[in-house]
């Protein structure tokens, strides 16, 4: 179950994603429950309250959630100082986002928007196994398609190629665009050998066909996370895995997974590590094992003899 990734070292391919323990508080504990990596965040520059509540929904029908959390955390210096002080070994993500000031704060520039990812950076790469670059959050106004634009996308490498990254990084970016916006974010980091993978966020808004009745979620503001982005979030990562240059980048795969089933799917699409946070609320702690002993059977059942060997077999 081991996965080695470009000097990372997961015990097991399934971590938990960003969302669940924004701001560092956990990370001893959430460990125990078997997780392979633990992505903290997002974590800002500065700290933010995030959106007004209520601000997450259940769909339990539907096994989703309504995500409307705005980016509340504590801030990266906050966030630096516990996870120095953690004492679990297992890897740990920081996952890094522009500061939520709310919808009446002034518009930001393209220059201060891109300083504060350089400057939550330099914050938080030493405190960190990986780097996961939140650039395309689904609920912040800021936060939406300032990244789509490839130069945007080329500056805010070109800034970070003057820090000195000691850790790989990866960007989490948004599942919209289709494949042209996937060769367009392949071509504007290309120039930057710092850049060693990607994750897809949400989409925002509710684009799917739901059993919960329109009625409860219609008039909700936010995405939507969980079993019905599942398929969506597959397609992006087959799609990835037949244009990305295989030797240099990897896929953190994330959306729907709550099985050893779902996992396995993914990591033969194309993933060599997945995430799940939607799971954790319905399925309860144990979920992490229960995947972990289905995936152990299904690698097994096809005679794969590792998770790395069975990295998109289903793709070209
Ligand atoms: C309550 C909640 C908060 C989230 N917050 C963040 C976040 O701060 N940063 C981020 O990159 N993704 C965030 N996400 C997205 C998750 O990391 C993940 O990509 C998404 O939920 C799909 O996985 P799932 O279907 O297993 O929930 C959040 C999701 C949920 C449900």
């Amino acid at each position: 179950m081991r996965v080695d990734l470009d000097g990372l070292s997961f015990e097991t391919p399934v971590g938990l994603a960003a969302g669940y323990d924004k701001s560092g508080r956990a990370v001893d504990g959430l460990s125990a429950l078997g997780f392979g990596h633990i992505e903290v965040g997002s974590v800002s520059r500065d700290p933010s309250d995030g959106n007004p509540k209520p601000r997450l929904f259940r769909l339990p029908e539907d096994e989703a959630v309504i995500v409307h959390y705005g980016l509340q955390n504590d801030g990266a210096d906050v966030v630096r100082s516990r996870l120095l002080k953690r004492r679990t070994s297992t890897p740990i993500g920081g996952n890094i986002v522009k500061t939520n000031r709310g919808i009446d704060a002034p518009a930001e520039s393209a220059d201060e928007i891109l300083r504060e990812y350089v400057d939550a950076v330099r914050i938080l790469h030493d405190c960190s196994d990986y780097l996961m670059l939140n650039l395309s959050c689904p609920n912040t106004e800021d936060g939406r398609d300032f990244f789509a634009d490839p130069g945007n996308m080329r500056e805010m490498m070109a800034r970070l190629a003057e820090v000195t990254v000691q850790r790989p990084l990866y960007l989490k970016v948004s599942p919209l665009g289709g494949d042209e916006a996937l060769e367009q974010l392949l071509e504007a980091v290309e120039p930057f050998g710092f850049v060693r993978g990607f994750a897809f966020n949400l989409a925002p808004g509710v684009h799917a066909s739901l059993r919960t009745d329109k009625r409860v979620w219609g008039e909700l503001r936010g995405a939507l996370a969980g079993k019905p982005v599942e398929e969506q979030m597959n397609d992006r990562i087959r799609s990835l895995y037949g244009r990305m240059d295989r030797s240099r980048y990897a896929i953190i795969g994330v959306g729907g997974v709550s099985s050893g089933e779902d996992a396995y799917r993914k990591i033969r699409l194309g993933a060599s590590a997945v995430q799940l946070l939607t799971a954790l609320v319905y399925e309860g702690p144990w979920v992490v094992k229960r995947i972990h002993e289905g995936l152990c059977w299904l690698l097994e059942r096809d005679g794969f003899g590792s998770v790395s060997d069975a990295v998109g077999v289903d793709v070209g």
